[in-house]
């Protein structure tokens, strides 16, 4: 029997809260709950995200990893890594939703030694010369601006036998691959791997527009191990020598797969960019999470509304759907890398203005 109050009538909204407040409580007994009370946060009319716009200027990075080779060696860590978290998702070990990022500190004479895991990663080469990664078999010497590959489960190691600090960028789909559940890792037992291709051997063998005979027609990651600086800016001049800029990313390269033309991996996706001097670009928005990477110049990119001002080294991230517009007062050189690939595959992937 219910009883109402002078003031408070069956039916009443008061009743009725506590009616349906009662239903919850017993459906929550079997873990069940009403879609109704969620339903307009689950299903947005546009995305929502809770990473923010962030810039980590090299001056700070570098002090800082300079001060990690003083607290604890490459060994002891396994990675000498300090993760760029992105400030609207503080302690998640993520830049995006679905994607790490960290910069690597390799010091004179160390190595981090070799493993593999399911979750793939890039680098991309900030500070120093004479460090290498070896992954698959190929060890590759690490220059300013070279990008890397390391795809699902290849095994890889680094090493510094040069005379400097060397630093990098690393992106990894490790959110992604969390997401789904699907983390594997192991240690092998040798430190370093056996190396038998020379440096660039990926890249000659794959990336000069033949293949060897008998390559597999379907790969879903680029067999290049190392996209070096070197060969691709020649090809950013070009572009510009040409007018073949686009107003919203200059002149840009899509890094490939050369068996398919597709994506380097099928989780992440990169690009390298010249913006020419005195460039102001249109705005431009994606749904796919992008950081980007300063390899030459100085610039602003303004990110809904913020003014990210970015020198050589320093790392930005841009969330998801969030509108942003690059400015170059001189010539400068973004690397970029986000999901694409995957949200294409998946057939949600959007962009706008
Ligand atoms: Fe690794």
């Amino acid at each position: 029997m219910v009883v109402t109050t002078a003031t408070e009538q069956p039916g009443s909204k008061h009743n009725v809260q506590a009616a349906r407040q009662a239903y919850y409580d017993k459906a929550a007994k079997f873990h069940m709950a009403p879609l109704w009370e969620v339903l307009k946060a689950l299903v947005t009319p546009e995305p929502k995200t809770s990473c923010l716009p962030a810039i980590w200027k090299f001056s700070d990075v570098k002090r800082l990893m300079l001060e990690a080779g003083d607290v604890i060696t490459a060994e002891e860590a396994e990675r000498r890594v300090l993760v760029l978290e992105n400030p609207g998702e503080a302690g998640k070990s993520r830049i995006t939703n679905s994607l790490f990022a960290g910069i690597q500190l390799i010091l004179p004479g160390e190595i981090a030694e070799v493993h593999q895991h399911t979750a793939s990663a890039i680098r991309f080469v900030l500070e120093g010369e004479g460090a290498y990664t070896a992954v698959e078999g190929e060890k590759s010497q690490m220059k300013h601006g070279d990008f890397i590959i390391t795809a699902n489960w290849a095994p890889h190691d680094h090493g510094n036998p040069g005379k400097e600090p060397v630093m990098w960028l690393d992106v990894l789909d490790l959110p992604t691959i969390n997401h789904f559940e699907t983390s594997f890792a192991i240690h092998p037992d040798e430190r370093m791997q056996k190396t038998n291709h020379a440096d660039g051997d990926s890249f000659a063998r794959y990336a000069s527009g033949v293949l060897p005979d008998g390559a597999p027609a379907h790969l879903n990651r680029s067999p290049v191990i190392n996209y070096p600086y070197a060969k691709m800016r020649p090809i950013l001049q070009r572009l510009k020598d040409t007018g073949d800029i686009d107003k919203r990313h200059g002149a840009r390269v899509r890094y490939a797969n050369p068996i398919n033309g597709g994506p380097v991996l099928p989780t992440m996706g990169a690009y390298l960019a010249l913006l020419p001097k005195g460039f102001k670009g249109e705005p431009y928005r994606s749904t796919d999470g992008t950081v980007f990477a300063v390899a030459e110049g100085r610039g602003t990119t303004v990110v809904d509304g913020k003014p990210l001002e970015w020198g050589v080294n320093d790392v930005f991230v841009v969330p998801p759907w969030k509108r942003y517009q690059h400015i170059a007062g001189e010539e400068a050189v973004l690397f970029s890398i986000s999901d694409k690939p995957a949200q294409e595959a998946l057939g949600i992937w959007r962009e706008g203005n």
